[in-house]
């Protein structure tokens, strides 16, 4: 497949590095002990799952040897984040929030990055002047479960531009572009300007993109909008928002589309471009 991406040549080393940079800094390293008996348990049946792999598909020291030559590469690219964030993430996701009764959450991935301008609402998403794509409003409404207004709430919103790039982890866009904090309305509504993303393509010339070739995978996550909505006394929930039509919607290689978060934009009666409406229903603090 010809790659096509081109915000002033993206490479995955780069963006790899910078999530990995990204992930150091986010004060989630060592945030947490994990008890001996959880290491014990969880390493153990990890080691156990892949030997079993091993010894029923009978591998062989080429197929061991290239596993080995993949692994150390994974690290030189910087792509443990993002291997992890496709591949894994959205079981974590699953167990995290399986007993949540609002809105589905969906995985972070990468590229989240705190303290993004605040802008209240309505409001425009930072972008360039000559910013390309279909311009969508995104709007609605944050409630708790029982359905009241939560005034108090703010959305976190981060999302790629219209080639599939990432402000931070691109070379050549904006820092913040289409990226901010948003306080809601009074009523607990939401008004952002944006623009709608384009499908995803993940690195496709560092590990992953190797990893991906060398299996015969499709590199795609459909176009999505990646939220964080919280409010005091309630569950934060970070989610994402994907496309009605989307050609990769069945075969995200993420595995983190669910069908409450596929949204259907209408054309705007002002012909300027789309609108769409989502609610966020969050769960009380635990
Ligand atoms: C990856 C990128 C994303 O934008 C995303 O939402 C999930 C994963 C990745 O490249 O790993
Ligand atoms: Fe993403």
């Amino acid at each position: 497949m010809t790659d096509t991406r081109d915000e002033t040549t993206a490479t995955a080393a780069a963006s790899g590095q910078t999530a990995t940079e990204r992930f150091r800094e986010s004060g989630r390293v060592g945030a947490a002990e994990i008890s001996t008996e959880r290491v014990n348990l969880l390493a153990s049946r990890v080691i156990k799952a892949v030997n079993d792999t091993v010894l029923e598909e009978k591998v062989t020291y080429d197929e061991y040897n290239a596993l080995k030559a993949w692994l150390i590469r994974v690290g030189e690219d910087g792509e443990w984040p993002l291997f992890l964030d496709v591949w894994i993430e959205h079981s974590v996701e699953q167990v995290a929030n399986e007993n949540r009764h609002g809105s589905q959450g969906s995985i972070e991935g990468p590229y989240y990055v705190p303290d993004a301008p605040v802008q209240q609402s309505p409001t425009k998403l930072p972008m360039r002047e000559d910013e390309p794509g279909t311009p969508l409003l995104f709007r609605g409404r944050v409630t708790n479960v029982a359905g009241d207004p939560l005034p108090d709430a703010k959305i976190e919103i981060w999302h790629a531009d219209d080639l599939g790039f990432y402000s931070q982890f691109a070379p050549g866009l904006p820092e913040w572009n289409l990226r901010a904090t948003v306080p809601v309305e009074p009523d607990g509504q939401f008004h952002i300007d944006t623009m709608q993303p384009a499908p995803y393509q993940i690195p496709t010339d560092g590990a992953c993109g190797a990893l991906i070739k060398a299996a015969g995978w499709h590199a795609w996550r459909p176009a999505h909008i990646h939220l964080k909505v919280s409010a005091p006394e309630h569950q934060l929930i970070t989610t994402q928002l994907y496309f009605t039509g989307d050609a990769h919607i069945s075969d995200d290689i993420a595995s983190a589309v669910k069908e409450s978060l596929i949204l259907d934009p209408q054309p705007r009666s002002d012909d300027q471009g789309k609108e769409v409406t989502y609610d966020f229903v969050l769960d009380p603090a635990e």
